[in-house]
């Protein structure tokens, strides 16, 4: 099996020439839910959601449809996005408050969009594996999460209204 790290250097790779003339956040985080999607062995779900006055609502993702809306604070990706800080979760069932959006999850990876210090939202990755991620996918996908944010802009498009 290839290296994780090596993997997360090729998804930097295409990820690049994908944002390096595009500067919207929207079309950018669309891009990368695609290359994650068909890059990343045994996920079934990876996507954005963006934060809106206290509530993360679902943006560009990959997989089944999904939650629509969470509250900042609840499930993995409303605790990330309160803490900042990404969250590995090798068993979505034992993670108190976990929000099922669909049940052929097992595992999650969440890592917070903070861009010039302002929380835009998270990036989520679901896998129908137990134990899927580890500390290489957290790093690989903080990677990933640095290029979008250095990589694009607002626009001033209301889609993401910094708290
Ligand atoms: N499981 C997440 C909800 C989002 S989905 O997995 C796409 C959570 O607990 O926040």
């Amino acid at each position: 099996m290839m290296q994780k790290t090596r993997l997360y250097e090729q998804v930097i790779e295409k990820l690049k020439p994908l944002v390096s003339d595009e500067d919207d956040l929207l079309c950018n985080c669309a891009n990368a839910a695609a290359l994650l999607y068909r890059m990343l062995p045994s996920i079934n779900w990876v996507g954005v959601y963006f934060l809106r006055h206290g509530v993360l609502y679902l943006g560009p993702f990959q997989g089944k449809p999904a939650c629509t809306r969470i509250p900042l604070g609840r499930g993995i990706c409303g605790r990330a996005a309160e803490q900042r800080q990404a969250i590995v979760v090798e068993d979505v069932n034992s993670f108190p408050g976990h929000i099922v959006c669909d049940a052929g999850s097992r595992s999650e990876l969440v890592v917070p969009l903070v861009c010039n210090s302002q929380l835009w939202g998270v990036l989520d990755v679901d896998s129908p594996e137990p134990n899927r991620f580890d500390e290489a996918d957290r790093h690989g996908l903080q990677g990933v999460a640095a290029l979008l944010c250095s990589a694009s802009r607002l626009h001033g498009d209301p889609l993401v209204i910094p708290e």
